[in-house]
């Protein structure tokens, strides 16, 4: 017996295939009608004058991506005044917490802003369709406290919970983009699971140009080496961790390796993350040369 109603069941995924959500989210994947305000807005958003803050707003300092903390506190406020509307007597509260998601809205947003700009362009045009329902929150709430300043709260809580559906549709997206688009996932956190314990050979020390970044098979993964000097190779995890970019292609600069996608910039000798948009470090190996063969296994 069916016990689910038909709406429902149409949006879930069956044995058939996915269901009405999954179908419209890779529609929207592909979709390139917003492309052009996009790039515009990217354009805009790189060229802010962050400064260092820009990888503050990254999260480079926290190790992942600060954006999903930031949005708690806005969230837990205006929950917290939907359940207030619903409890007499609690008008003044509940205008307090609408005040103060607002307030923590901003952060939040310009970080995930931040972040957006780095995505590639399926995950850009779902990031844009985050950031509008999430806009179109802020705008329910904002005139939602408008509303309960001037003492007319039927209409205040109306826009609440017009602003709550808003933002519940937007963090629906978001899990969409975090967890099946891997925006803001370490790309090389199964580098440790899949090179075996103990050395490996990689490549003859001759076969290395000094200061040229080399790809080289290690197994299930690819690592880079770069040699720095007459015996000193340096080896990382290929793929970046930000967004899985080719490391080999990048530029050798003061010791770091420079990603080509995003310019994130891993310290060659421990694979530390100096500047972002990268959260996490690349998986770095130690490298011993011996009968004129690098050998590298990964580092602790
Ligand atoms: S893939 Fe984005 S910085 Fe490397």
């Amino acid at each position: 017996m069916n016990t689910l109603p038909n709406v429902l069941r149409s949006a879930l995924p069956s044995g058939d295939g996915p269901g009405v959500l999954l179908r419209a989210m890779a529609r929207l994947e592909k979709s390139p009608r917003a492309d052009r305000l996009a790039d515009v807005l990217r354009g805009a958003v790189r060229a802010l004058p962050l400064g260092d803050a820009r990888d503050v707003l990254h999260g480079r300092w926290l190790g992942h991506p600060l954006h999903p903390a930031l949005v708690q506190f806005p969230i837990g406020a205006w929950l917290s005044a939907a359940v207030l509307d619903l409890v007499p007597g609690q008008r003044r509260a509940a205008r307090l917490l609408v005040g103060a998601g607002l307030v923590g809205a901003v952060p939040a947003a310009i970080s995930g802003w931040v972040d957006w700009a780095e995505l590639r362009r399926p995950q850009m045009r779902v990031g844009l369709v985050h950031g509008a329902a999430n806009i179109t929150g802020v705008i329910c709430y904002a005139c939602s406290l408008t509303a309960r300043c001037r003492g007319r709260h039927l209409r205040g809580r109306a826009w609440g919970f017009c602003g709550a559906g808003a933002i519940a549709a937007g963090g629906a997206i978001g899990g969409h983009l975090a967890y099946r688009q891997a925006a803001g996932a370490n790309h090389a956190e199964q580098v440790a699971a899949l090179v075996p314990p103990g050395w490996h050979r990689l490549i003859a020390l001759d076969e290395l140009s000094p200061g040229r970044p080399r790809r080289i098979p290690l197994g299930e993964v690819t690592v880079v080496a770069v040699r720095t000097g007459d015996d000193t190779v340096r080896v990382l995890a290929e793929r970046c961790t930000h967004m899985g970019g080719p490391l080999a292609d990048g530029s050798v600069v003061d010791g770091c390796l420079v990603c080509p996608w995003h310019g994130s910039t891993f310290r060659l000798e421990d694979g530390w993350n100096v500047t972002g948009p990268a959260t996490s470090p690349q998986p770095a190996f130690e490298t011993r040369i011996t009968d004129g063969q690098v050998q590298a296994r990964l580092a602790p």
